[in-house]
């Protein structure tokens, strides 16, 4: 049944997915690229699930042609990837690797050619590991570091690129990375050095913002995506909306996982007072000029949004978590399936930093295979992304400013420390044969992309 409701999702609205260079593009060692932290983590025993690497992956470097024309095929208006620091500057600093810097230009080209706007991070996590040797994020140098790359890059690809993002989710590489030890490069650093390695993400985020306005050819729209922490009220009363909001935007624990101490700083000029109260003597030291370079203007916020967790109003007002009910769906990760933090992440991200917004991620991990008919049938991704997006047509119809929707992912892919053990694609990839099959899911989004949201409303 079609249904008549007029659209809602604004002319213009972009449609994308996206990818990262570590997880699709495999040639680790093709044409000067060196190390990243992320290749020296698989080699050691026990890093990665089943002991496997992206060393190959979805071979994307040398099928990237191919990959866009599946792109094609699903209608995709716009695809977000990153480049690979190490293939640029295989020492991270320093002599630049034309091979590696034409990989981006062919892939741009590639994608212009067939109609699909090119976004790209800088950073997606794979530093060189040449840069680690020499101290990594702890370094002070590190802003710099990433200043250089960023003005190499953007030097090459501004005559066709526009759209830019800094750095992604920092809470991840951060928390897992330099606190926990579960990702690349696997430190368990003190709380003090782990707020020391924030506070020089969020400088090379603003050197960086700084360095693509002085040098893009072509006007950049300029964007950051953290991780979102993302809260929603267990009910409409509006206590408990409150508690959520106030949640969302709360410091609470000697960790990363939160919003505020990744977002405040870019936005506002300044960190979380509970923050800086809770951190104490561990905060960072830091001048004035330091926190003007982060909170440099920026034209869009990039939100990733996967699950949340859901807040009541206790007493006083004081915001409990309540746990997700028994049964509640999840996806293979054991992610609690939550459209609603789309909308409320949406809406309280708007409230309070009032900066346009796209979705830079959001999909689901699953366990797809091919059937015997030779398609890959993943009704729940289909049911998972529409009930986000419908979701999010919920905060645009409320007022939120958000321009578009990239989906989590283009190919199935190396998802960091658990391998290849689950699946995020919208294309099927063996990985044996590197044959791609477009998921029913891809099939199904170019219908949402086509329709510019329409089908949504139409009954499954
Ligand atoms: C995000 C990462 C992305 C991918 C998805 C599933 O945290 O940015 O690389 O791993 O999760």
């Amino acid at each position: 049944m079609k249904s008549s409701r007029p659209a809602t999702f604004p002319k213009g609205f972009v449609w994308g997915a996206a990818s990262s260079s570590y997880q699709v593009e495999g040639a680790i060692d093709t044409d000067g690229r060196n190390p990243s932290v992320w290749d020296m983590f698989c080699r050691k025993e026990g890093a990665v699930w089943s002991g496997q690497s992206a060393a190959v992956s979805c071979d994307h470097y040398h099928r990237y042609q191919d990959d866009v024309r599946l792109m094609q095929q699903i209608a995709l208006q716009a695809y977000r990837f990153s480049t690979a620091w190490p293939r640029v500057l295989p020492d991270g600093v320093g002599k630049i690797n034309r091979k590696g810097l034409a990989f981006y230009d062919r892939l741009v080209d590639e994608l212009l050619a067939a109609g699909i706007t090119p976004w790209v991070t800088l950073f997606h996590w794979d530093m060189p590991y040449a840069l680690y040797c020499r101290g990594g994020w702890l370094s002070p140098d590190s802003s710099d570091w990433f200043a250089e790359y960023t003005r190499v890059v953007v030097s090459r690809l501004s005559d066709r690129v526009r759209h830019w993002l800094t750095v992604n989710e920092p809470q991840c590489f951060i928390s897992l990375g330099h606190q926990e030890g579960r990702h690349a490069p696997g430190d368990k650093l003190g709380f003090r050095e782990v707020l020391r390695v924030t506070h020089n993400v969020l400088v090379a985020h603003g050197k960086a913002v700084q360095t693509i306005r002085a040098n893009a050819k072509l006007r950049p729209q300029i964007g950051y995506a953290p991780f979102g922490a993302l809260v929603c009220p267990a009910s409409a009363r509006p206590a408990d909306i409150q508690a959520a909001r106030k949640e969302m935007f709360s410091v609470t624990a000697k960790n990363c996982w939160n919003n505020a101490w990744f977002m405040d700083p870019i936005f506002k000029g300044h960190y979380p007072e509970d923050g800086l109260r809770l951190f104490g003597d561990d905060a960072p030291k830091f001048t004035a000029r330091e926190l003007a370079t982060i909170c440099q203007p920026i034209d869009f916020f990039g939100v990733n949004i996967y699950t949340g967790s859901r807040v009541r109003a206790g007493k006083n007002g004081k915001p409990e978590r309540i746990p997700h009910p028994i049964g509640h769906p999840q996806t293979a990760f054991h992610w609690p399936v939550i459209p609603d933090c789309m909308y409320w992440g949406a809406r309280f991200y708007w409230e309070r930093y009032h900066c346009p917004i796209y979705v830079t991620e959001n999909g689901m991990s699953n366990l797809d295979w091919v059937a015997l008919d030779g398609r890959v049938h993943d009704p729940q991704r289909i049911d998972f992304t529409r009930r986000y997006l419908l979701a999010l047509e919920r905060a645009l119809l409320d007022g939120v400013d958000i321009r578009g929707y990239f989906h989590w992912s283009i190919l199935d892919n190396f998802e960091w420390a658990d391998g290849f053990k689950e699946r995020f694609g919208l294309i099927h990839v063996d990985y044996a044969t590197q044959k791609r099959v477009l998921k029913d899911s891809a099939y199904w989004y170019k219908e949402v992309i086509t329709s510019n949201g329409k089908c949504l409303h139409e009954s499954p």
